[in-house]
């Protein structure tokens, strides 16, 4: 058969076709039911109308990830498309497809990653369609493809693909009947966005006084980018990224970069032979996690302490517009914005959200509790940009982590900070608990509870500044007197059962103690959210199955 000859096959609606936070997101398992992509591809097509256009498309190297990039390139060629931008050997991360798509105008692209969830023939696949601005498509856009899916009848597959690209290896542009397929390097234009951002002069003699920095790349995508960025470039030495090949299922792991699931890093930062700075990223390269010797930077702070120090960069030196950051990140970069008299913005969790705020120019940063940060560079959050920026600021300063960190509480005061996961609940039982803290919401302000008193209880909502577009049923959030703050949500990005998340904070002014633990500062809070959400009496659980 020919790549120019389709095949028009039916289909039907499939239950469960419908993205969350971030794509849909599924079992391999699932994903590879035949048919499944392609109808959920196909649905995407529908709404999209892809005739005549060009888009990006790669993955983090998960398995699946080239079986899949092959069946989209033949349902694009099927569906009219003029020309894929496809990554060498079907990888990209996350960042790279939104620079791609900014940097070669494309309508659009298509990532395939569930991100820090596990991969590998029991782990998760993932789908998710990035518009012409680079970001994950708003909801005006998912409902359309959650629409087109509901009720879907035929999908559109072209014949094979020609031997010579099948391997999706060789760098170059190809022809193919009608559509053209170009090859690029995965690396090379995010590594040049990259040079422009940030002065590597700087970090390059930093490292060569004898700097010494890890990089835990996961044994997922950013292996390649850390290496040709911090070794190559920087001058890192041999071996300071470690995990760096990226493996089909992570090396048995899950790469997701927080204290619990990049553990070695963690405790090697905290050890006898700890580098100056330690950094990981997650399976597709959009988020970061920081250590310095002995300690750890909360997301929230390193939000924070990025927009405090962001006009170091070159990239950044005439200062910032505005500091976005979801409902349950801390209140840190809040302070940081009122400082420097800039917008400040509470969106709710997704990146998607902040889109529009970069777009318009009224925010430049962005970042969530969940690991991500990132900039108006693209429309992504960026992991190895995070890393970046902190070294660039490290390298200006000429300070430790531990001490830009201490120096930042001193003039900010500190937000200490924690987020609860309960995990693997009953789904009616999460539900249920979130329908009944709802209900109760107008009761709560003045009550009392393990000793802290409401002072106000919401559902959040989020109208979009820019857009004004809706968004309803984002997350609990109860704020208590004397600055402590909780959110209750249910994460939206699992495939198996209901997480609920609780996000605590506690702030302390500059002349508070800043250097207590976590934990224990949060203690009040803790109790306090328990006793009003009604967590031990509603899911049967006595504590967190994660505490981050
Ligand atoms: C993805 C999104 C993030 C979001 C996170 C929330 O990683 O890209 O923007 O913060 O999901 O995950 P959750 O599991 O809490 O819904
Ligand atoms: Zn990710």
């Amino acid at each position: 058969m020919d790549f120019k000859d389709f095949k028009t096959h039916r289909t039907a609606p499939i239950e469960g076709q419908k993205p969350g936070t971030s794509g849909l997101r599924k079992k391999v398992a699932v994903f590879s039911e035949p048919g499944y992509l392609e109808t959920y591809t196909q649905a995407i097509f529908n709404a999209i109308d892809p005739a005549g256009k060009t888009y990006v498309l790669g993955g983090d190297g998960r398995f699946f990830n080239s079986e899949a990039i092959v069946t989209i390139l033949r349902m694009a060629a099927a569906n009219g498309v003029t020309k894929i931008i496809l990554g060498q050997n079907g990888i990209l991360s996350t960042p790279a497809v939104s620079h791609l798509i900014r940097k070669r105008g494309a309508d659009g692209g298509f990532i395939l990653s569930a991100s820090h969830n596990p991969g590998g023939p029991n782990g998760d696949f993932g789908l998710k369609y990035n518009t012409a601005n680079g970001g994950p498509a708003p909801e005006s856009i998912t409902d359309k493809i959650v629409a087109c899916a509901e009720t879907i009848s035929e999908y559109r597959i072209s014949g094979d693909l020609p031997e010579t690209l099948k391997t999706l290896s060789d760098l170059g542009s190809y022809t193919v009947d009608d559509m053209e397929i170009e090859v690029v390097d995965p690396v090379d234009d995010y590594a040049a966005l990259m040079e422009d951002l940030f002065d590597f002069d700087a970090i390059r003699k930093m490292i060569s006084s004898g700097f010494t920095l890890r990089f835990d790349a996961m044994h997922a995508v950013t292996g390649p980018y850390a290496i040709e960025i911090l070794e190559r470039r920087l001058g890192a030495t041999t071996g300071s990224v470690v995990n760096a090949i990226p493996l089909l299922d992570f090396g048995g792991g899950h790469p997701d970069p927080n204290p619990v699931w990049a553990k070695d890093l963690f405790d090697h930062m905290h050890g006898p032979d700890a580098p100056d700075f330690g950094a990981a990223s997650d399976g597709d390269g959009d988020r970061n996690m920081i250590v310095g010797k002995d300690i750890y930077v909360a997301p929230s702070d390193s939000l924070a302490v990025l927009a405090a120090n962001a006009h170091l960069a070159p990239g950044y030196a005439h200062g910032i517009a505005g500091v976005a950051r979801s409902m349950p990140t801390s209140a840190a970069s809040d302070r940081v914005a009122e400082k420097l008299g800039i917008e400040a913005f509470q969106t709710p969790t997704g990146w998607k959200f902040f889109g529009t705020l970069l777009d318009a120019g009224r925010a430049t940063l962005c970042g969530e509790e969940s690991a991500g940060t990132g900039s108006d560079h693209v429309r992504e959050k960026d992991g190895l940009w995070a890393v970046l920026l902190w070294l660039n600021i490290l390298a200006v300063r000429g300070e430790s982590v531990a001490d830009i960190l201490l120096d930042h509480w001193q003039t900010y005061g500190r937000d200490y900070y924690s987020r609860h996961d309960y995990e693997g609940l009953d789904t009616d039982a999460a539900n249920a608990l979130m329908a009944e803290l709802k209900d109760k919401l107008p009761t709560l302000p003045g009550q009392t509870a393990a000793g802290l008193n409401v002072i106000a209880a919401e559902d959040f909502a989020y109208t979009d500044p820019i857009d004004g577009s809706v968004a309803t049923g984002q997350g609990v959030i109860l704020t208590y007197a004397g600055g402590a703050r909780a959110m209750l949500r249910l994460s939206g990005t699992g495939t198996e059962g209901a997480t609920l998340r609780v996000y605590l904070e506690q702030y302390t002014a500059p002349d508070g103690n800043l250097i207590r633990d976590t934990q224990e500062a949060l203690s009040n809070v803790v109790a306090a959210t328990s006793q009003v959400a009604g967590i031990q009496k509603l899911l049967g659980r006595t504590g967190p199955d994660v505490v981050s």
